[in-house]
């Protein structure tokens, strides 16, 4: 253990994996939510206790994850069982492992759907659709797509098309190649539109917005939906982050690239942001308009503007493959444990998994539409899978692994594998042992309690 190398493999540098990570970290989480959800709370003061979140559970769980899957060198759940019985503890830590591979299955069935609309969104800016749209027709666009079932099925094949092309070219053929080609346009590409907002549109609210915290409108939901945030967007609590450090070098730093993916995900959710609002407050339009903000407004607002199609097609563009590069590692555990567990190729676990996802995704598309009527607890199915995941797996994945590598393996590995210096290491272990499952039970708690 430790000094081994996964069968499948492992990423090229440190600078692949932390492009790796920092692709599946950054996607419609930061791009599409983030810029909402703020916008529902308030705005700054919501970013301030995003940030804290980030710092506090968001960290130390990143290099757990990463320290877990580098030892263990296997799928989640095996990564996590050989580690606890090296210990001499119970093996059924293991199970934690393996409800990270079922959430990342759930997760990817409707982000995929997501990832679909942004294609179905590229498409429509590529042929001038946005042009001069009406505020009605906005509107009309998206409630089009979502009632039309076939449509969506057809870019949401071609959205898992794309994932599955990468991931059954394995670790080094796909993934490491994927993250370095992928992962550097994205980042361009969204520099290129924050010059565009920053010279076009209102940065002054902008920032006012983000960064003036107005502390009125913070209340226990916001906080709740600050810290939920920061997990989905650190792609946390699922084992996609434990998986990629499976396949890192043991002599990388951790904390070192932790900071790094930590520090490049915060800083993309706020420069979209940043380039966001300015168009959104340029146009007169309603910074708290919800989860529609990105698919009804931003049409409307490029369609106004100078250029606007060309912006268009950059902005879905970017979205798309931010939301592949997540995608990929979504299902990543998954493909990694067929392949471990059930002796299968890689080409055949990679078409397993993804058909298997592909076909629950049928589900969430159905539920917009002719099966809307059906509902789980008052949720359709899209939304009863939305919010268990978030709500409840990603935050019991989280605290799962907090408390595993806090409390069930010893000192002696994880400084091993930490290798930082002496204050730096307590003050992991002091927030993995006691601060984020602490913090994390109490979104947990919250969010059960609160609906
Ligand atoms: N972090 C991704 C985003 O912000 O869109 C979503 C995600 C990817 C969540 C991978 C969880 C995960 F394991």
């Amino acid at each position: 253990m430790g000094s081994g190398q996964s069968i499948h493999g492992q990423w090229s540098s440190r600078l692949t994996f932390i492009l790796a990570a920092t692709g599946s970290a950054v996607g419609l989480g930061n791009i599409w939510r983030f810029p909402y959800v703020a916008g529902e709370n308030g705005g700054g003061a919501f970013v301030l206790v995003y940030l804290l979140c980030v710092l506090v559970i968001g960290l130390p769980i990143i290099m757990a994850e990463i320290l877990v899957g580098r030892r263990g060198r296997r799928n989640p759940m095996d990564s996590i069982r050989v580690l606890a019985l090296a210990e001499g503890r119970s093996p059924h830590w293991q199970w934690a492992g393996l409800l990270g591979v079922l959430t990342g299955t759930l997760i990817l069935s409707f982000y995929a759907m997501i990832g679909g609309w942004t294609l179905a969104y590229l498409a429509e800016a590529a042929r001038g659709a946005f042009v001069d749209i009406t505020p009605a027709a906005a509107e009309r666009m998206l409630g089009d797509l979502l009632a039309d079932p076939w449509t969506m099925l057809f870019w949401h094949s071609v959205f898992m098309g794309l994932v599955t092309a990468v991931s059954v070219r394995g670790v080094e053929g796909g993934l490491d190649r994927a993250a370095q080609l992928l992962t550097p346009g994205l980042l361009l590409i969204l520099l290129a539109m924050v010059g565009y907002g920053l010279s076009t549109g209102d940065v002054g609210r902008a920032a006012h917005f983000l960064f003036a915290p107005d502390f009125s409108r913070l209340d226990g939901e916001a906080v709740l939906a600050a810290m939920g945030q920061a997990f989905f967007s650190l792609s946390l609590g699922m084992g996609a982050i434990m998986i990629y450090g499976s396949y890192l070098r043991s002599d990388t730093s951790i904390p070192g690239s932790s900071l790094a993916i930590v520090a490049m995900d915060t800083a993309v959710a706020l420069v979209a942001g940043l380039a966001f609002f300015p168009v959104v407050f340029a146009n007169g339009l309603d910074p708290a308009e919800g989860p529609g903000l990105v698919f009804v407004t931003l049409p409307l607002a490029l369609g106004q503007m100078p250029f606007g199609s060309g912006f268009a097609v950059a902005f879905f563009l970017m979205l798309a493959v931010a939301a592949w590069t997540s995608a990929i590692s979504l299902m990543e555990p998954a493909v990694a444990w067929l392949v471990e567990r059930r002796a299968l190729s890689r080409l055949r676990a990679g078409l397993i998994a993804a058909g298997a996802i592909w076909a629950l995704g049928i589900l969430s598309i159905l539920s917009l539409n002719l099966w809307s009527g059906y509902t789980i607890a008052g949720r359709t199915a899209f939304e009863a899978l939305d919010y268990l995941t978030n709500n409840i797996l990603l935050p019991l994945g989280g605290m799962a692994v907090a408390v595993f590598a806090g409390w069930t393996l010893s000192r002696a590995v994880t400084a091993d594998e930490l290798d930082a210096a002496a204050p730096a290491y307590s003050a992991w272990r002091l927030l993995v042992r006691y601060v984020s499952p602490l913090a994390v039970g109490v979104v947990l708690v919250g969010k059960l309690l609160g609906g």
